[in-house]
């Protein structure tokens, strides 16, 4: 399991993440929500290891977190981080050897790195710019490279932050399947979003942060239904959720279940 206790996080004097007891076993697809500068970066940073709380711990399997060489490599080859800022993630010119890297450090046999790098590059639609040097690319671009670059590790968790901004619709759709999919075969996904509506749609629970500390936590309907908290945090409600609160229509998960509803409730009028 993946979780923190009590983590109490300070970049200089003043805290910037403060007693955070969070699961992100519990469910699927956990998202993560709050105001810029609210902290959720540096709670990614904390989870994978590379800077650590000075206060309650990173829970890994059971136990606080193993700072040492080999404890952070048995975590990162079950939890893989997307940052933020793909140039902080890309080493290597070419996209083939950038993906391919981490796993010839594991020793995957050669064979099996083609045949993941392929298939990673073709899940976020890059093999029409797969031969281009990364320093060529588009921000969204590079997002979609760093993102296979996690994909082919198949870690139990992977933690995603805000793995859409830049990307266009066709390739935010994608993430969101992408998603599904990866929670589908067992395995945890945490999301970090200023996209309210993805997280809405996509997300099993969701921590809503405001200056470092858990103001909200509970499943999407519940925790996006309460207006006033979610104003306090920053944020505004999905549109699905606007649309049960200002209007009293039915609460849908998703813009397809909506409109089948609706369509529904159409029929049901005419006759
Ligand atoms: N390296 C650093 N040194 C000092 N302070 C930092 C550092 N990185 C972040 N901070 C501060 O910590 C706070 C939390 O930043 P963080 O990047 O974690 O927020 P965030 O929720 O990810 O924001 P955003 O939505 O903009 O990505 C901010 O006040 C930020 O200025
Ligand atoms: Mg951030």
């Amino acid at each position: 399991m993946l979780a923190t206790e009590g983590l109490w996080f300070s970049y200089q004097d003043a805290p910037t993440l403060k007693g955070l007891t969070l699961d992100f076993s519990r469910y699927p697809v956990t998202g993560l929500v709050g105001a810029n500068g609210c902290g959720k970066s540096t709670l990614f940073m904390n989870l994978s290891g590379i800077l650590r709380p000075q206060q309650g711990a990173v829970m890994w399997q059971g136990k606080p977190l193993d700072y040492s060489k080999r404890g952070l490599l048995a975590l990162r080859q079950q939890v893989t981080t997307v940052f933020q800022d793909p140039d902080q993630q890309i080493f290597y010119t070419d996209i083939d050897s950038d993906i391919a890297f981490a796993l010839r450090n594991i020793g995957v046999p050669e064979a099996e790195i083609a045949r993941r790098v392929d298939d990673a590059l073709t899940l976020v639609d890059a093999q029409a710019f797969r031969h281009q040097p990364i320093q060529s690319l588009s921000h969204g671009q590079k997002k979609r490279v760093a993102i296979a670059g996690a994909l082919v590790l198949q870690a139990r968790y992977l933690l995603l932050d805000e793995p859409t901004a830049g990307l266009d619709p066709a390739g935010r759709a994608q993430m969101a399947a992408i998603i599904g999919r990866i929670a589908a075969q067992g395995n945890h996904v945490v999301i970090s979003s200023h996209d309210i509506d993805l997280i809405y749609e996509i997300c099993d629970a969701v921590y809503v942060l405001r200056r470092g500390e858990l103001l909200a936590q509970g499943t999407p309907g519940d925790v996006f239904t309460r207006k006033a908290q979610i104003e306090e945090a920053g944020l505004t409600q999905p549109w699905l959720v606007k649309l049960h609160t200002e209007l009293g229509m039915p609460l849908c998960k998703s813009e397809a279940e909506f409109y089948a509803r609706m369509r529904a409730q159409q029929v049901k009028e005419a006759s």
